[in-house]
């Protein structure tokens, strides 16, 4: 589907339904507990609902669930004790990726370049947020970038306007806006648009959302690292950080905090370690960072 195409395909939000703020914070495992934070602003009108054991968890659906990023969203979401709906490719791959026995996770197919139908199907009437941790598998296909960081990302938000969710997590990465910056010559601007302009297609999805009326948080982490946290989170706002690297443990963590805080509503946050750093609330690190 062309880009064209897919931008009439989207309802844009009245300016109410954009400034609807949902309050999405994590049951806790032991004793379940809802709490729904609904604020229009402008209108003064505010719900808030307090329940005890509903029987009912937060499902948050995650795309790109057996990558290496994705599966640590995926086990910290459930630790937190939400449920997950595990977007994958294979599923069969994916039953020994993740933790397939917990009740809360269900598995599901979605490849993000079949289309919003097939990938709201998969998202279910029943998922709140969905998280996007995908990122092309380098191959022969030099449209990869474009098929998955770009149009794929697209095609997610498409489904979650079909299904009614209006919240999304991106995770993208830092230098995407580089050229802007007068990173042209960074080495690694350089190197992650050899191949197929992989930033440039990550900016572009980035532009989408940010048009398309959802609630979002877009994270762009510096280099990803296997290896456990060293040091504590740097946030600063977009454009700003073009060096630095981060566990995937500690970018999972900050995937999942943002839907807990309103400060994270709206916004493009850029993130790295630093050992020297202080240890900061998510609810501060995020409300340091201005909407923009
Ligand atoms: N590597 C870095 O240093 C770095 C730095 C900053 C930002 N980032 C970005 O951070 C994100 C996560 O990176 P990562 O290294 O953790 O990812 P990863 O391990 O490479 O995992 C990528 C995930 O995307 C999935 N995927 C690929 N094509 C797909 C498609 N057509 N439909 C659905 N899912 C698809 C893969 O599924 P399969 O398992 O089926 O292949 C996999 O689950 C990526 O967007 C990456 O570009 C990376």
């Amino acid at each position: 589907m062309s880009m064209a195409a897919t931008l009439t395909a989207v309802r844009i939000p009245t300016f109410h339904q954009r400034h609807l703020k949902q309050h999405f914070t994590a049951p806790s495992s032991s004793s379940l507990r809802l709490l729904n934070l609904a604020k229009m602003e402008g209108s003064e009108i505010s719900e808030q609902v307090v329940g005890e054991d509903l029987g009912a968890k937060k499902k948050v659906f995650v795309a790109g669930a057996t990558g290496s990023t994705g599966k640590r969203i995926v086990e910290q979401l459930l630790a937190k004790g939400f449920a997950v709906k595990a977007g994958v490719r294979d599923i069969d791959k994916a039953k020994t990726t993740l933790s397939s026995a917990n009740p809360s996770l269900q598995i599901v197919k979605a490849d993000v370049t079949e289309g919003s139908d097939k990938l709201a199907e998969a998202i279910g009437d029943d998922s709140e947020a969905v998280v996007c941790a995908t990122g092309f598998r380098p191959g022969w296909d030099l449209l990869a970038p474009w098929k998955v960081d770009n149009f794929g990302t697209v095609n997610l938000v498409e489904a979650c306007r079909k299904r009614n969710v209006n919240r999304f997590i991106l995770i993208s990465s830092i230098l995407v806006n580089g050229a802007a910056m007068g990173q042209l010559l960074n080495p690694a601007y350089i190197f992650l648009n050899v191949f197929g302009l992989t930033l440039v297609a990550k900016l572009q999805a980035e532009k989408y959302i940010r048009k398309s009326g959802i609630n979002y948080t877009i994270i762009r982490p510096g280099g990803l690292r296997n290896d456990p946290p060293t040091g504590n989170v740097v946030m600063e706002p977009e454009d700003t950080l073009y060096e630095g690297s981060i566990s995937r443990d500690l970018v999972a963590e900050v995937a999942v905090e943002a839907l807990a805080y309103p400060e994270a509503f709206y916004k493009v946050v850029e993130i790295v370690s630093r050992p020297d750093a202080p240890k900061r609330p998510y609810h501060d690190l995020f409300g340091s960072i201005r909407q923009q």
